[in-house]
């Protein structure tokens, strides 16, 4: 297992050979000493990415497509060491960590595809005096920071498109989970990305590590993925140097079901949308909104559904959800839960912390829950459903979008026709219709108003990892 620093194509102690432990959420158990890197490690490797970018940027299209194909491979290939790293690291169930590695893989595919279509354009200027080109180099290096609930997905979606680019890349992976950032990085450099190009500098230190990497002037961008209020934090620092920037942020997401909806699919969906890994993801469902005609089958059922989750290790069978990454997490959750109780809230099932080792909550539904009241207005991060009965439909699409955080919406209903009509009037950068999850690399993924800038995967992934450059040019002579 790695667990030094890996900058330049090589693996070395921290400049001051400090470490830190990596436990295991679900026992507490001590998994590994990693190097703490410091800001004189992120300066020398975004160094080193200054330099290898520049030749990384000239291999051609088709051979970078290539590698990032091999990275594809490689990481299918490794499906069971990768998996049995995020359980172990993240806590995640055995099942959900073997679907993110193919998520995350998926991101060198669909990119390996995406580096030989970076298309720019040329027209001829209104004057006619002559041609516009305009073309997308690389951005240079990118800064990326990530965050610990999918310790491979959120840093592929963020290095394919870049290394498509042309770009090289110095990451900072979560102290919780920085294991499985290293074993990719090692993974990718098997792949034939040279050196270089792939940094991977864990650190306790987050600001000085920031700092140093924002002020390094072979940095041109920074992508973040994590909470509002960091990013805001991370945006701010690197106005200083005029960045560019991509920010994937918190989520509040509506679930909103209809009087025509399929009721069981909606459970289905609400199901998926509110517990996939282990309800740590900024589009779990946060806020469900139920029409009156089909509220107490709906809460009747789904409290069923969640009743029946077993809750234990990632690694134990049959387990749907495991621990929450620290104990920090389960006071907030049980923080949210007791206010909502105490404001007139209904415990339907679960409703409390859950007996060590290990950082577990009772997957929970609540009812009689007041809309704009404190557990609708925060994102919830963990298994937590709470209940809202509608009648009306344009207040609920209000309440809906009383949030900042516009990632993602989910709506259930069988006239297909109004679902798109409510879908339109949601302010999320997402929606499922009849769907409780949208992840896709092939999607543009990303949200509105506080909930980010930018777009990762589909085709407009790769673009934010680049530059336009326009030529204005005379041929006719
Ligand atoms: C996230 O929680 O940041 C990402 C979730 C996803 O891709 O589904």
């Amino acid at each position: 297992m790695q667990t030094q620093l890996f900058i330049d194509g090589t693996w070395r102690a921290g400049a001051t050979g400090e470490t830190f432990a990596v436990t295991d959420p679900a026992t507490g158990d001590h998994i590994a000493d990693v190097a703490a890197g410091t800001p004189d490690d992120a300066t020398a490797a975004c160094a080193a990415a200054g330099v290898a970018q520049r030749s990384w940027a000239a291999v051609a299209p088709r051979e970078k497509a290539e590698i990032l194909r091999r990275g594809f491979e490689l990481m299918v290939e490794h499906t069971d060491e990768l998996a049995d790293l995020i359980v172990r690291e993240q806590g995640k169930p055995m099942a959900d960590a073997r679907g993110e590695i193919a998520y995350a893989a998926e991101f060198f595919r669909w990119n390996s595809e995406e580096a030989v279509r970076i298309r720019g354009s040329i027209g001829t200027a209104p004057s006619g005096s002559n041609q516009i080109i305009v073309r997308h180099p690389p951005v240079g290096v990118v800064v990326i920071v990530t965050p610990w609930n999918f310790p491979a997905a959120m840093i592929t979606r963020k290095v394919a498109p870049a290394l498509a680019a042309g770009n090289a890349v110095v990451i900072k992976p979560p102290v919780e989970t920085p294991l499985t950032a290293l074993r990719l990085a090692e993974l990718l450099a098997e792949a034939g990305v040279p050196a270089g190009v792939v940094n991977v500098v864990p650190t306790t230190d987050a600001q000085g590590w920031f700092d140093a990497a924002v002020d390094h002037t072979a940095t041109r961008m920074v992508s973040f993925t994590g909470s509002t209020a960091t990013g805001r934090k991370l945006l701010a620092r690197s106005a200083d140097r005029v960045l560019k920037t991509t920010m994937e942020l918190g989520g509040n997401a509506p679930f909103i079901v209809f009087d025509d909806a399929d009721v069981d699919a909606a459970v289905a969906g609400a199901m998926t949308a509110k517990m996939r890994h282990s309800a740590e993801t900024c589009t779990a469902a946060n806020r469900f909104f139920v029409q009156a005609g089909v509220a107490e089958e709906f809460a009747t059922k789904f409290a069923a559904a969640m009743g029946a989750v077993k809750i234990g290790s990632g690694f134990d069978d049959g387990v749907e959800c495991g621990p929450l990454i620290h104990e920090a997490a389960v006071d907030k959750v049980a923080g949210l839960v007791d206010a909502a109780v105490a404001a007139g809230a209904v415990i339907e099932v679960g409703g409390g912390r859950v007996d060590g080792p290990g950082s577990f909550f009772q997957p929970t539904v609540l009812s009689n829950v007041a809309a704009g009241s404190p557990i609708t207005q925060e994102e919830i991060f963990g298994p937590v459903a709470p209940l809202i009965t509608f009648t009306d439909t344009d207040e609920m699409i209000e309440q809906a979008n009383d949030t900042e955080q516009g990632l993602i919406g989910y709506v259930y209903t069988r006239d297909l026709a109004k679902g798109l009509r409510v879908s339109e009037r949601i302010e999320a950068g997402m929606i499922g219709l009849n769907r409780g999850a949208v992840s896709d690399p092939a999607a543009p993924f990303g949200g509105m108003k506080q909930s980010g800038l930018g777009r990762e995967g589909a085709s407009e992934g790769i673009y934010e990892f680049c530059e336009t450059q326009y030529i204005g040019v005379d041929y006719s002579a």
